[in-house]
């Protein structure tokens, strides 16, 4: 089986993308697959990796030659045109790839690749349309209030007026499109609130504001198709005020992650219940990690976010969540480079 590892990328989480492909090179059962690496820089140049090299690589993050060839193989060739089936691995976390972008380029080239589709990989990725969806399906989420860089320019007094009236603090303000809490502000006090969504806007056009209820933050994982595996619950444990990109991969001190969340079975069942509400509402396939809260006051269950290519690095929940269901990280990737097939 050829299989073609793409690491990298030009989101934010690119250094978060490397620490995942390590896990895939780790874990990848090499007497079954003949693997290519492909790195994409910061600056979006595909150069392809000497194998061997980052197979001695001991760091939890692997390298990037940025000398490395540029990679023509996948423009100029058909996935359906070679002897052997290629899969894609599109191991890329946030903006052009876990969006829809790289997919839309392996559809175009008929490559079998790695989880959701165009459509299921972007409704994910927006947070706002994420929940709006999965609102429809029944579904319970945060009250939020939500805009584009336009409705603020016009009407910032008349959006801050609303966010007063319909949420309540703590609030939470998103950039709606990124991943790893880049770019996430907590605000307590009306005072921050401005701020806030102006260093939101600089990451993103549309923004996301949301009451921040006491709860716990207790995710699942999936893997399948029309009628997907979900794990048991995991849960993150923030020690500071919350989950940062920092806490997540800097400062392991700073969190704990409880596998399995110690959870009532009867809350485990309805957030599996959940989950796969969700997985379907947003057209997913393949893999997901999706993140519930669990309302510490009302017990009550609210859908958080669907992370279409979680991270797979060593502290990550989506291999450690199947690696307690029993499904080790070798049989885990061949599960979902055969659902790439399917
Ligand atoms: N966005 C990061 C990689 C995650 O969800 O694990
Ligand atoms: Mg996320």
């Amino acid at each position: 089986q050829n299989l073609i590892v793409l690491y990298g990328g030009r989101s934010t989480e690119h250094e978060v993308s490397c620490r995942s492909a390590k896990f895939v090179l780790d874990h990848l059962d090499t007497s079954k697959y003949e693997l290519t690496p492909i790195a994409i820089t910061k600056d979006g140049r595909w150069c392809l990796q000497d194998i061997e090299t980052l197979r001695s690589c001991t760091e939890a993050v692997l390298p990037i030659d940025e000398a490395g060839p540029d990679f023509e193989q996948l423009s100029l060739h058909h996935g359906a045109n070679v002897d052997k089936p290629v899969v894609v691995f599109p191991i890329l976390h946030g903006t052009f790839g876990e969006d829809g972008c790289t997919q839309g380029f392996l559809e175009l080239k008929s490559f079998a690749y790695v989880g959701p589709g165009v459509l299921g990989s972007a409704l994910a990725m927006d947070k706002i349309i994420a929940k709006k969806l999965v609102e429809l399906a029944g579904v319970t989420v945060v009250p939020y209030v939500d805009f584009h860089l336009s409705d603020w320019k016009v009407s910032s007094a008349e959006l801050l007026a609303t966010i007063e009236k319909t949420l309540r603090y703590p609030l939470y303000v998103k950039p709606c499109n990124l991943g790893s809490s880049v770019g996430i502000t907590k605000v307590k006090a009306p005072d921050q609130l401005k701020a806030a969504i102006e260093e939101a806007l600089t990451f993103d056009d549309k923004v996301l504001v949301e009451t921040g209820i006491d709860a716990r933050e207790i995710e699942f994982a999936v893997l399948g198709g029309q009628e997907p595996k979900v794990s048991g619950a995991g849960e993150v444990v923030a020690k500071k005020d919350f989950y940062t990109y920092a806490s997540k991969y800097e400062d392991k001190d700073s969190s704990d992650i409880l596998i399995p969340a110690p959870l009532a079975s009867e809350l485990v069942k309805q957030g599996q219940e959940i989950v796969v509400k969700v997985f379907k509402a947003l057209n997913l396939y393949g893999l997901a990690r999706i993140d519930l809260f669990l309302d510490k006051a009302s017990n009550e269950l609210y859908f958080n976010e669907a992370n279409t290519l979680p991270g797979f690095t060593s502290i990550s929940q989506y291999p450690l969540l199947w690696k307690e269901a029993g499904i080790d990280g070798s049989k885990l990737l061949d599960e979902l480079i055969q659902l790439a097939l399917d």
